[in-house]
């Protein structure tokens, strides 16, 4: 049983419209809109639709700066060092376009990271003639040392993230971060399945730069996401030359008036459009709620489910990453006789559980909507499929 006392469970789900029979397992596929972002949402298309004319021009800014802030509060940051963009691809893609590449240069990414952060330093190598070194995922789960094992001095860009996509094995970003600071080496994070679930400092990292989606972990809409730029690269060139992100923006009545000058901070890496109107207060919404539940409080409540999961695993004969080597808020389980866990979990969710399957691994992912009431019928549910079924194959 979860060590939370029940009504704080309760607390937390009351923030969804989260049917019980329904078992959801999932937040790391796609987080449900909390109440409160899906209202927010509304009420933005029907100021849209009926009072349009409401809309000032400090609307294209404020909602974002908000947004900006709540981000930048969630990371222990400044909000002039966050851009809002609209994928983790256009993230990675703008730190791609600011460090210079020469042939011979090292990129290290760890093997099957999330396509995102793969094609774009491919295109890079491919133009510069730098090399894209892949760092097998290592049998010990020690993710830091064989990355630092990897680096030369040759490392130009080390991609890390906060933990692997597929099963959540954690990333030592402080020793990687060491690492790459002796060999003058560009790191970037991407914290998409982390961030909501497990506390992340960037003071404590001083990454480069930083990425995640908002729609994950992070309760919130699809097509606005987060890019963190450390001070030393905020003189950098946007991928886009878009006007809001020009100084002066504000006064639409001068916008033909060009300027070479940006917006403060991060401002300039800003997406076209990045306003988006609808999709900012449903953002905010969901990053408010996890700053008043807070981060660190997630992070205890779905350690309490995976511990959970993990003994339930384990008994039906799962391979999983031993605790230690977890961030401990999502379990990747293997299973030496399911080659094909696809096929396992479209029966799961014929049965109205879902979870995810990411390469040979079943995906676990439980986020504080969930409770010991989900883990018991998830692992009740896995049990009656397996029964006969990996006799079977
Ligand atoms: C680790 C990680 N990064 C990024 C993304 C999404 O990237 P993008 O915003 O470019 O679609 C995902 C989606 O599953 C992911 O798991």
């Amino acid at each position: 049983m979860s060590k939370l006392p029940s009504d704080l469970q309760n607390q937390f789900r009351s923030h969804f419209e989260l049917s019980r029979e329904v078992v959801y397992l999932n937040a790391a596929y796609m987080g449900p809109l909390p109440l409160r972002a899906a209202k927010a949402g509304i009420a933005a298309i029907e100021k849209r639709s009926h009072q349009c004319w409401q809309t000032a021009s400090t609307d294209f800014f404020d909602p974002s700066e908000d947004l900006r802030a709540e981000v930048a509060k969630l990371w222990s940051a400044r909000a002039d060092n966050i851009a809002l963009v609209p994928s983790v691809s256009y993230g990675v893609e703008t730190a791609a376009k600011n460090i210079q590449f020469s042939e011979g240069d090292e990129i290290l990414i760890p093997a099957e990271d999330f396509p995102s952060n793969v094609y774009p330093w491919m295109e890079v190598a491919k133009k510069t003639g730098a090399k894209l070194i892949t760092v097998p995922r290592p049998e010990n789960y020690n993710w830091a040392q064989a990355m630092i094992e990897a680096m030369s001095e040759r490392t130009k860009l080390v991609s890390a993230p906060v933990c692997d996509w597929s099963d959540g094995t954690y990333f030592d970003l402080a020793q990687i971060v060491k690492a790459c600071r002796a060999r003058r080496a560009a790191l970037i994070v991407d914290v998409s399945q982390s961030f909501g679930a497990v506390p992340f400092d960037v003071t404590k990292i001083d990454p480069d730069f930083v990425v995640s989606v908002g729609y994950k972990w992070q309760l919130g809409p699809y097509g606005l996401a987060y890019l963190y730029v450390a001070n030393r690269w905020l003189n950098g060139t946007p991928l886009e030359n878009n006007w809001i992100t020009r100084a002066g923006s504000e006064d639409f009545s001068r916008l033909v008036e060009y300027k070479d000058a940006y917006q403060q901070g991060a401002r300039r890496f800003d997406g076209g459009e990045r306003t988006q109107f609808h999709l900012t207060p449903m953002a905010l919404g969901a990053l408010q709620l996890l700053s008043e539940v807070s981060v660190p409080q997630i992070h205890s409540h779905v350690q309490t489910l995976t511990e959970t999961l993990h003994s339930g695993l384990r008994d039906l004969r799962f391979e999983i990453a031993p605790r230690e080597a977890s961030c401990g808020h999502m379990i990747g389980a293997r299973h030496e006789r399911l080659a094909n866990m696809a096929t396992l979990a479209a029966r799961l969710k014929t049965k109205n559980v879902f979870v995810s399957a990411r390469g040979s691994a079943l995906r676990i992912s439980p986020h504080l909507y969930n409770d010991a009431e989900d883990v018991a019928r998830f692992l009740t549910v896995l049990e009656g499929e397996l029964r006969g079924w990996v006799g079977e194959r």
